[in-house]
């Protein structure tokens, strides 16, 4: 079964099969208004999120299905300690297909493991957000019109920032990319991230260089929550603020991004400058994620689709290693793709 968990499990060929998706559905929503009736969304967010929670409801609501879920591990059976393993067997018998948030690194790769439907990562950590990666593909196709040969200047906490750490896995697959790191010394990329960017990158110490270089911008905040030193949080939030001073140095055609929430890394003066794409951005994530679960529902259909139809027969496998000569189970055959009447638990031919 597909899940989402990294934004590489699509071949750059499935990002455009959902990019199109998504395209489609800016211009037809009504067409898609019902195509996930009777279908369920659990939302399982065992870290704060106001942004992608509502993005994701607000998807499965206009598809027309319903959603359930928790926003916080506190008010959840987490904190009576059970694990993701087991929180997402019971999801499994609820729900057709899950969002995870998770402050663990791999939550949501463990509980792909355990579930018998799909699970798209909406966050983990500081490693992977795939949906975030997603809106900022489909954020660049409308506003810049292609992925190759971009310079993306990516700006301020590059060391915690998973949608940083997405948004390279995705663009590095495309011919051309560039980028120009702008971060504090404490917050610079991971190395084995830049390994990722290979010689395909310059390291700049203030804004004022990155903005002549850039097609995009894109901003970030600095985590808070991601210190364990407050006092060094306090020293570095104000490292980097992208102005309308600044935004003169930047080519016309440019776009700035941001995954949002905004703390003061852009002053509220850059809002109205039409290279501002970040509140458009927000609305692209809604689209995209609507084109994400539609399509994963859609992939699951269609497996169920190709595995053939089980039935109970009075034939006996000969396969004496098959355990359904040893054990008293019911005696199930189908029939595979080429006429063959087959064992269901050892695919013998019967
Ligand atoms: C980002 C996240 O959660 O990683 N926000 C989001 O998904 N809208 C970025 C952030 O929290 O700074």
């Amino acid at each position: 079964m597909r899940h989402l968990l990294d934004p590489t499990d699509l071949s750059t060929q499935e990002v455009e099969q959902i990019i199109s998706r998504a395209l489609d559905i800016i211009e037809h929503r009504e067409q898609y208004a019902e195509v996930c009736k009777g279908k369920k969304l659990a939302t399982l967010f065992y870290e704060p999120s106001t942004r992608t929670r509502l993005s994701f409801t607000a998807a499965m609501m206009e598809l027309g299905g319903e959603v359930l879920g928790f926003s916080d591990a506190k008010s959840s059976s987490v904190s009576k300690g059970e694990t993701v393993a087991d929180t997402i067997r019971v999801v499994s018998a609820f729900a057709d297909i899950v969002a995870m948030r998770h402050f663990k690194e791999g939550g949501p790769r463990v509980a792909s493991e355990y579930s018998r439907i799909p699970i798209i990562n909406a966050g983990d950590g500081g490693h992977s957000h795939p949906t975030q990666t997603m809106t900022d593909l489909l954020t660049i196709r409308r506003e810049i019109g292609r992925f190759d040969h971009l310079t993306i200047g990516l700006c301020g906490d590059l060391k915690y920032g998973r949608t940083v750490h997405s948004l390279i896995k995705a663009m590095n697959r495309y011919e051309g990319t560039r980028y120009v790191l702008i971060s504090p010394e404490e917050l610079r990329l991971p190395d084995y991230m830049k390994q990722e960017l290979h010689d395909n990158y310059i390291e700049v110490q203030t804004l004022e260089e990155a903005m002549p270089l850039v097609d995009v911008l894109y901003m970030t905040r600095v985590q808070q929550e991601r210190f364990a030193d407050q006092a060094e949080y306090e020293r570095l939030k104000d490292s980097f603020i992208l102005d309308e001073e600044k935004m003169k140095l930047a080519k016309s055609d440019m776009i700035v991004m941001h995954p949002l929430p905004r703390v003061n890394e852009i002053t509220v003066g850059v809002d109205k400058d039409p290279r501002a794409a970040y509140f458009r951005q927000v609305e692209n994530g809604k689209y995209v994620r609507k084109a994400i679960i539609y399509t994963l529902l859609q992939w699951k259909e269609q497996e169920l689709l190709n595995q053939p139809e089980t039935f109970t027969t009075t034939s006996l496998c000969h396969n004496d290693r098959c355990i359904s000569v040893t054990e008293p189970v019911e005696k199930k055959a189908y029939v595979d793709r080429e006429g063959v009447t087959r064992c269901f638990y050892c695919d013998h031919e019967l």
